[in-house]
């Protein structure tokens, strides 16, 4: 075999190469590059889940930013929104969206509605998605594996499907636990009656992330659940006693139920480092930052922060029969009520439920860089168990 320059100058680049990568080894570590986000959760991440299955969310949703609505409970963007730009993915397409869609840096399987255990009510009954974790993880599996068959076809599936390896490098996020306290109330549990069927809530999450493990999943962002007493529709539904409500308006015995969940499921993400020795795992404690907003909204810009800037009458300009682009038939004619303020950046609440895309920005911008999280590591570190 002839021996010629060119393998000298590739060993040459091979040694530098080896060098810089000892180098950053030492010195930093470099930040992630995770080809693909796989989601799972509720309407804080849906991005077109329940919109392709069950019917578009309305107008006025994704005013501010898409300029028509956009499978998102909001005036624009969603946190997981946020966390794909600043990794320099794409916006995720709903698993359940089969058109124009392109998967090949991940998929989004949550829909609003969505909880960890399947509930025994149907959507028109209660209003919570049949497509529980346990439905996502069914159909994350699916298409994982089914992808892979698929893509071998070549021409645009190629394009339009992640590599198989793109699996085990991923990012698996999940925000989703709000809907399992909720369901109760409504139900109308005690407080204590919901505290009661926490674990085996937490429980069956466990049992999700340890079977995205088992198919190779590695790097895992767990947002914990928000102070749901601070949201219209909670608190609009099951008045509390005067001496219930905090000082800054907020329902203080469902805030105490989520920060309990909220205990557990850091407990649940101690177990879950001991079961799973090869995952990363970060908890995100997005509770605080929400509450935060919520408390000190004003030193932010943020004016009223329990009223929606969607929604028509009441204390919080919320009416549950009546959400926000509702209309009534009036003399012939169909008439927007449930109009959206003129600032949708003023407001932390879009809808009664969910959030605007300005607190959303908000609350992206503080956890990015690790400061709400346990580990303190930023998002583009969230590969490194240590
Ligand atoms: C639904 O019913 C089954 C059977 O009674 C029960 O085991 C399960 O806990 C119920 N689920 C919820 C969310 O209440
Ligand atoms: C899907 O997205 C990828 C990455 O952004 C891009 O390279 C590919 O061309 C897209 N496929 C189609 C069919 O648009
Ligand atoms: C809960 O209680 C309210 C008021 O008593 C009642 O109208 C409603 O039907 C009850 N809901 C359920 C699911 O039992």
């Amino acid at each position: 075999m002839a021996f010629d320059g060119s393998s000298i100058i590739v060993v040459a680049i091979s040694c530098v190469f080896l060098v810089n990568l000892t180098l950053s080894l030492v010195l930093a570590k470099s930040p992630c590059q995770f080809p693909a986000i796989f989601n799972f959760g509720d309407s804080n991440s849906d991005t077109g889940g329940l919109s392709a299955a069950f019917g578009q969310a309305p107008p006025p949703n994704g005013m501010s930013y898409f300029g028509h609505p956009a499978g998102r409970y909001c005036d624009g963007r969603l946190v997981i929104d946020f966390l794909a730009e600043s990794l320099g993915l794409p916006y995720l397409s709903a698993f359940l969206d089969s058109l124009g869609t392109n998967f090949t840096h991940g998929a989004n399987f949550a829909t609003a509605g969505s909880t960890i255990r399947p509930q025994n009510t149907t959507l028109h009954q209660s209003g919570f998605s049949p497509i529980s974790l346990n439905v996502q993880f069914y159909e994350f599996h699916d298409f994982h594996v089914r992808s892979q068959i698929v893509r071998k076809r070549g021409g645009v599936y190629e394009t339009i499907l992640p590599k198989e390896e793109d699996f085990s490098s991923a990012l698996y996020t999940f925000d989703i636990g709000q809907n399992d306290l909720t369901s109760g109330y409504f139900l109308n549990m005690s407080v204590d009656e919901v505290k009661a069927y926490v674990p085996d809530v937490l429980n069956q999450f466990h049992t999700i992330i340890k079977d995205i493990y088992d198919v190779g999943g590695r790097y895992f962002w767990l947002h914990n659940t928000g102070p749901v007493g601070c949201l219209p529709y909670v608190m609009e539904r099951i008045p509390v006693l005067a001496g219930q409500i905090d000082r800054y308006g907020c329902a203080s015995p469902f805030n105490e139920v989520a920060q309990f969940f909220n205990q557990g499921l850091k407990k649940t993400v101690q177990q879950l480092r001991k079961d799973l020795p090869h995952a990363a795992i970060t908890y995100v404690d997005v509770y605080s930052v929400k509450y935060s907003l919520i408390s000190q909204g004003r030193n932010h810009g943020f004016n009223q922060p329990l009223r929606t800037c969607c929604g028509h009458g009441g204390k919080y300009n919320y009416n549950k029969n009546l959400g926000c682009g509702g209309k009534v038939h009036k003399q012939g004619k169909d008439v927007l009520v449930a109009a959206p303020c003129q600032d949708p950046s003023t407001h932390v609440n879009w809808d009664g439920v969910h959030f605007t895309e300005a607190a959303n920005r908000y609350i992206f911008k503080r956890i990015v860089d690790g400061s709400f999280s346990d580990p303190p590591r930023p998002l583009n570190m969230a590969c490194y168990r240590n």
